[in-house]
């Protein structure tokens, strides 16, 4: 398999759907590659499924740091996507730079800051500088707070103008492919098909170009998954039941058993 790099995702567009998903540690990073994903997203939904913060917020650049790093060990063949935690990009163009480059020292091959032509600056700056950017418009989960929630972003025609607009500015500042996060899928079609970049979505209907979900939520690990969350396994009893297994073992003189020590 020959490496991804961000012209590959871009010339998928039309072609051939967009497969990404997210990973945090370096096994599942080596997992998730050798099953052909083409993008592994480090994304700071890290604080939710693994770190059990309440939403996204808590993350920090250290937190994104050592996973990153973590992931890139695996020396995946995918696309390896970071995202900027809350407040590392927002407070101007020189933090941005600053911030995505230390994602981009630990390993990341672009990041994904959220947001739409607020953030043009922004954008345009990390790209003109050599960091390709991933965007991120819809549901934006680090706005959690102003938004009272996780909602569905778009119902209203004001709602799905503005995507669009956002999607144009992020196009123009140069992002290679955009993140649409639980929208109707009608405003997602519409969107994938005003611009010439790739559109990933989640929670976001079957008409875009490519699908992103958080592996936690593939591998049934996740307590409460979103309800446009596809569970491939459940992993969460497979894990259980070895464990409880494990326990019963050892308390019942079964484990270890001649074959596991040397006398
Ligand atoms: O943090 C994350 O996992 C994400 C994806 C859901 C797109 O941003
Ligand atoms: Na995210």
């Amino acid at each position: 398999r020959r490496k991804v790099t961000v012209q590959t995702i871009m010339g998928m567009k039309g072609k051939q759907r967009v497969v990404m998903v997210t990973a945090y540690d370096y096994p599942t990073a080596r997992l998730v590659d050798q099953a052909g994903i083409d993008g592994i997203l480090v994304g700071d939904s890290l604080g939710m499924v693994v770190l059990g913060f309440e939403s996204t917020l808590r993350v920090a650049l250290r937190d994104m740091l050592i996973h990153v790093a973590a992931v890139a060990r695996a020396k995946p063949k995918a696309l390896l996507i970071a995202d900027m935690p809350f407040m590392t990009y927002e407070t101007g163009i020189r933090d941005a730079l600053r911030n995505a480059s230390r994602l981009i020292r630990a390993g990341a091959e672009a990041v994904k800051p959220e947001g739409g032509q607020e953030i043009f600056d922004i954008v345009n700056n990390l790209v003109k500088f050599g960091i390709p950017v991933m965007g991120h418009i819809g549901l934006n989960p680090q706005r959690v707070l102003s938004l009272g929630g996780f909602k569905m972003i778009g119902r209203t025609e004001e709602q799905a103008k503005k995507l669009m607009e956002d999607a144009k500015a992020l196009q123009e500042a140069g992002a290679f492919a955009i993140v649409i996060e639980m929208t109707p899928a009608s405003v997602a079609k519409a969107v994938t098909e005003s611009v010439k970049i790739p559109t990933i979505c989640i929670g976001a209907g079957p008409h875009c170009d490519g699908q992103i979900l958080v592996i936690h939520d593939v591998l049934g690990l996740t307590e409460r998954p979103p309800s446009f969350a596809k569970k491939y396994v459940d992993l969460a009893s497979i894990i259980r039941d070895a464990v409880a297994k494990y326990v019963s073992e050892v308390r019942n003189g079964e484990f270890p058993s001649a074959e596991y020590y040397k006398d």
